[in-house]
């Protein structure tokens, strides 16, 4: 595999750079978004539906007020940490505002953990399959990853606490379980309470920290969601991850965490571009005041659960019978198990051959597990271009089974 990617290798590169560029080589080289070919692969917001209008209200008045301490060099806009707090407050969660931290996405916050956390050979503890962003950036910084399988209430418990004992055996120490309680990336599962309350009485019993990335926690389409993990928790030991990227926009990056107090503390002092600057904390903020932030979730959560319904009605009409997946009731994802006569490694030919694309289950994995496992996503693709997309994976898989291209 070649690892040339941005062609200049006068300088010896690191082991981790060479990793990432024959990570990004092999796996993400998918079809850009905007060409014919659909790609059901990224989850990227619908840009049919960037609330345009209201950051430019936002904007104006900025420009109109304060630009002083908007423009220059200024403290992050206090509006915003206020905002988060009230936020959280209403899910239970009253932690004092030091006990927050405010970021540029919550890919940083998963940057810092193992940074913090680790030392080389120190272990984390993911979801198999998990967000790839993780999956790349622990094994980026040299952490051991250790893999617990997904069942349809997300995280395997029983695995859990057999491995934690294994590895407490084995005198190896274990820094985190990086988990997705809510409509997991990628396989839209939601843990229950029961299996909630358990996690936190395992994390206890071992002393290990939990990070609750909660990037879809807002995005439900008509349950009752159970109380977050770091409400529930009675022993400081969660850092919960929220991030404005689903629920306002991407490329805002920007993004929260709270818990315990000395981990955000040194999770300030690792952040090494200092605090977010006045501008985007001030026009987050402004956006989503008296109200606005509330009406536009339900906005999208109305949009996503119509295009998750399109996805789904695709798949019963187009794809084998033989299919597992979950029917999320939230999240950006359907995750699709394929029977053995299926691997993702004949599939994604016969798709892009068809103008089609998906993402690969592998990417999912820190294990190489998932060859038989693909992510469609229905956030950014419009309803119309999912429904063409599932038919044409549908023509792609029955080709495969047919033994054709
Ligand atoms: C589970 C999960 N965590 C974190 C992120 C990254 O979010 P951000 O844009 O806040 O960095 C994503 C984005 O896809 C995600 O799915």
């Amino acid at each position: 595999m070649t690892t040339h990617m941005l062609g200049d290798d006068r300088f010896a590169y690191s082991q981790r750079v060479r990793y990432m560029e024959s990570f990004a080589e092999a796996v993400l080289d998918l079809p850009d978004e905007r060409d014919e070919t659909i790609s059901l692969a990224y989850g990227d917001a619908d840009p049919a539906h960037f609330p345009v209008a209201a950051l430019v209200g936002a904007m104006t008045h900025m420009m109109q007020s304060r630009v002083d301490d908007t423009l220059n060099y200024a403290p992050p806009d206090a509006g915003l940490l206020a905002l988060i707090h009230a936020r959280m407050s209403r899910h239970n969660v009253n932690l004092p505002l030091s006990q927050y931290i405010t970021v540029n996405g919550s890919s940083q916050i998963i940057g810092l953990l193992p940074q913090v956390l680790c030392d080389p050979g120190d272990v984390i503890i993911v979801e198999g399959p998990t967000f790839l962003g993780a999956v790349e950036t622990f094994h980026n910084f040299g952490v051991r990853i250790e893999t617990i399988p997904v069942r349809v209430d997300g995280m395997d418990l029983d695995v859990l606490e057999a491995r934690l004992a294994q590895l407490r055996n084995d005198g190896v120490a274990v820094k985190c379980i990086y988990t997705i309680p809510t409509f997991q990336n990628p396989t839209g599962t939601l843990m229950p309470l029961a299996n909630r309350r358990r996690l936190l009485t395992i994390a206890a019993t071992y002393g290990v920290l939990i990070v609750e990335d909660d990037a879809y926690g807002d995005l439900h389409f008509n349950s009752a969601l159970p109380p977050k993990l770091i409400a529930l928790d009675t022993h400081d030991s969660v850092l919960y991850v929220g991030t404005f990227s689903k629920i306002l926009a991407p490329g805002v990056r920007m993004a929260w965490a709270c818990g315990p107090k000395a981990l955000i503390q040194r999770l300030h002092r690792w952040k090494a571009e200092g605090s977010n600057g006045p501008f985007m904390t001030r026009l987050v903020a402004q956006v989503s005041r008296d109200g606005w932030l509330d009406r536009h979730i339900d906005h999208l959560n109305t949009l996503y659960a119509s295009k998750c319904a399109v996805l789904l009605a695709g798949i019963r009409a187009h794809f084998p019978s033989d299919v597992r997946y979950v029917v999320p009731q939230g999240g950006f994802f359907v995750y699709v198990y394929l029977p053995a006569d299926l691997p993702v490694a004949k599939v994604m030919p016969a798709a892009l051959a068809r103008n089609v694309s998906f993402l690969p289950g592998t990417t999912c994995y820190a294990n190489g597990e998932g060859t038989h496992e693909m992510r469609l996503s229905f956030s950014y693709q419009s309803a119309e271009r999912i429904a063409i997309g599932i038919e044409r994976l549908g023509a792609a898989l029955a080709a495969v089974r047919a033994g054709q291209p």
